[in-house]
């Protein structure tokens, strides 16, 4: 073992302190150069920070959807802090001397009174909470758009599986979160949101009320939630946001961005911009412009004005109550379900048309979200990684169960909204609920297949467009009278965009007995997936093969077989004028290497 003491090349350590250098070592870096240094001795940065800096990623707007996201909880995270400076969380009592008129004399928490100070009497108070909320909001609605991206792009495949179920963690509770968050003020419009909730709780068989009268302290509404609510929405809820979306994101550095499709694009490279400088410069100024926008819009439109609505008085209940946006599903979910799946058993009321709703609809949705991605490469057999991104239309069933997912949000989501319905266009509410009870069936199912059959003809088209070219509308007339339409090829980057995806084929169950007559352990697994795989690869567009696009430019079709001589006729007698050809460009290709491109990576992986 070597001690400190110890010579270990045979001098001593006087010698070996005489090569000590007690001279910086000196640079052209100026003063940021030498602070980096200084760092780097003392911590050995430079090389992560260097690999970091070298990164590359691959351009295309639908990623800021995920950055839109970090920003906006960056922008949650400072306004908050802010806000914790004056909001007190506290339901002891006292009466409103402030300079707000209309509550002046009134019996308020100190929650209530501290928030209505931070929007009345701190100078930038309001700005700050509202900036705070409608962050909150974006926040949210850019977690679900970024989701929705890798989603329909097939980004959560191998080896993005955990980064997908860490996603779906965070956003449910960054939807927690923002419930409590929404609590917090203790007015009368959120007092009835956690009213809900000890409802919501009460519905759980036996155990609810024990969890309720636990999490309130004793009854509703009691002196301990909203300090409890402070200590999870403050504290714990945001440590464990930020500990996943760290986690997230070093997983997005490990596994590298994906791609989308196109020329010199592989599961093996990533083609893009490095990290510095560009996306730092990019990045840079998309936060602010996040920050900016968010802040323009917490200018100028008002949100959750808690000085109008009162403090919260369990007695007192607003017409036409909603929660923020994103629980507005579940609120619809729980005015939907029929009031028959309450009843009486053994002794106990089972409240089903709640728990249904408000319990079991989140967890029941994003456990079906977490086991899609397993699901899906079971279904196909792939167990390759994956790294560049599928068109959506390349892959039609999935892209049909998303937007079907979607329909079924979207009905949960105007359920919500029942009653303002019934109110503003004059209807029945019971009318309303039961068409978008029926709908709750039947959009999802309309929805899927209307996606899929866009899906396929989209996917037509580009065949369509691979083997014969661009219509350029140009009509043209041969020397013998006969008309044809002028065809522009497309150039080989777009054509290898559109024919560089795989079509799974349906996989066949294997036999159910060996030669012995013995049946399969496996059998029933072996026949449900192949009746799934059934499901998703029946209908499907193979991409356009070499051969197939050499055979099109050689088919003997009208305009395909007869375009270079009209082309070279026409550009005879019109030279420069006629732009495009009457073929769809096979010919401009060798028949070997129809697909032939010019491959240019930035970054072997
Ligand atoms: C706190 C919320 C979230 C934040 C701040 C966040 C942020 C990001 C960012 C900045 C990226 C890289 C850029 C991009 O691909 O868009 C990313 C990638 C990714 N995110 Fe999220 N995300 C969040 C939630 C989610 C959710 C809810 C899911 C899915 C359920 C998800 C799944 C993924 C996956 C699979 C990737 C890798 C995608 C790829 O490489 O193409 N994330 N995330």
């Amino acid at each position: 073992m070597t001690t400190l003491n110890e010579d270990t090349s045979g001098r001593s350590a006087d010698a070996l302190r005489a090569d000590d250098t007690t001279e910086a070592p000196t640079g052209n870096g100026g003063a940021i150069g030498g602070v980096a240094n200084w760092v780097d001795e003392r911590t050995g940065a430079a090389k992560g920070v260097r690999f970091l800096m070298k990164k590359v990623f691959p351009d295309h707007w639908s990623f800021m959807l995920g950055e839109i996201a970090m920003y906006s909880l960056i922008i949650v995270l400072i306004t908050g802090t802010f806000l914790t400076f004056w909001f007190v969380p506290s339901m002891s009592e006292s009466v409103y001397n402030g300079p707000y008129v209309p509550l002046r004399g009134i019996t308020m928490s100190d929650a209530f009174k501290s928030t209505v100070d931070i929007s009345l009497d701190v100078r930038g108070g309001l700005l700050i909470r509202q900036i705070h909320h409608w962050s909150a909001l974006i926040f949210i609605v850019a977690i679900m758009l970024h989701m929705f991206r890798v989603f329909f792009t097939g980004a959560f495949r191998k080896p993005r599986e955990i980064n997908w179920i860490i996603g779906l963690v965070l956003s449910m509770l960054v939807l927690v979160e923002g419930f409590i968050g929404y609590s917090l003020p203790d007015d009368v419009l959120s007092g009835t949101g956690v009213r809900a909730a000890q409802g919501f709780m009460l519905s759980i068989p036996i155990v609810g009320s024990y969890i309720a009268y636990f999490l309130f302290g004793g009854g509703f509404p009691g002196t301990a939630i909203i300090p409890r609510f402070f200590t999870i929405h403050v504290l714990l809820l945001p440590a464990i946001i930020v500990g996943l979306f760290t986690a997230h994101i070093i997983l997005v550095m490990v596994h590298k961005h994906t791609q989308y499709p196109g020329p010199g694009k592989t599961d093996k490279n990533v083609v893009g911009f490095p990290l510095m400088p560009v996306y730092t410069a990019k990045a840079g100024g998309f936060f602010f412009v996040v920050f900016g926008v968010t802040a323009l819009i917490a200018g100028l439109v008002t949100i959750d004005p808690i000085w109008m609505y009162g403090p919260y008085e369990p007695t007192m209940i607003t017409a036409g109550s909603q929660p923020d946006w994103f629980m507005g599903f579940a609120d619809g979910a729980l005015r939907l379900l029929p009031g028959f799946l309450e009843f009486t058993l053994l002794g106990h009321t089972w409240s089903f048309n709640v728990m249904l709703g408000a319990i079991l609809l989140i967890p029941i949705l994003w456990t079906l979200m977490g086991v899609y991605p397993f699901v899906e490469s079971w279904v196909t057999g792939d167990k390759r990684e994956h790294h560049v991104l599928d068109r959506p239309r390349n892959v039609p069933t999935r892209t049909g169960l998303g937007m079907a997912a979607i329909a079924f949000y979207a009905v949960l989501f105007g359920a919500a909204g029942n009653d303002i319905i019934a109110i503003k266009l004059h209807l029945s509410i019971d009318d309303i609920t039961n068409t978008l009870r029926i709908m709750l069936v039947a959009a999802p199912v309309i929805v899927f297949w209307v996606t899929k059959r866009v899906c396929l003809s989209l996917q037509r088209k580009d065949r369509d467009l691979v083997l014969h070219g661009k219509e350029t509308g140009r009509i043209v007339r041969t020397a013998e009278g006969r008309f044809f339409e002028a065809h522009e090829p497309l150039d080989e980057y777009e054509r290898w965009r559109l024919v560089s995806f795989e079509a799974h084929r349906p996989i066949a169950a294997p036999a159910e007995t060996d030669e012995n007559g013995v049946r399969s352990k496996t059998a029933s697994a072996d026949r449900t997936r192949a009746r799934l795989s059934q499901f998703f690869f029946n209908d499907r567009i193979e991409p356009v093969t070499p051969l197939e696009l050499a055979a099109a430019h050689h088919d003997g079709q009208a305009d395909e077989a007869l375009a270079p001589l009209e082309a070279a006729a026409l550009e005879d007698a019109h030279p420069g004028e006629f732009g495009g050809h009457l073929h769809g460009g096979a010919e401009e290709i060798e028949e070997h290497n129809a697909y032939a491109h010019q491959q240019g990576s930035d970054d072997d992986a």
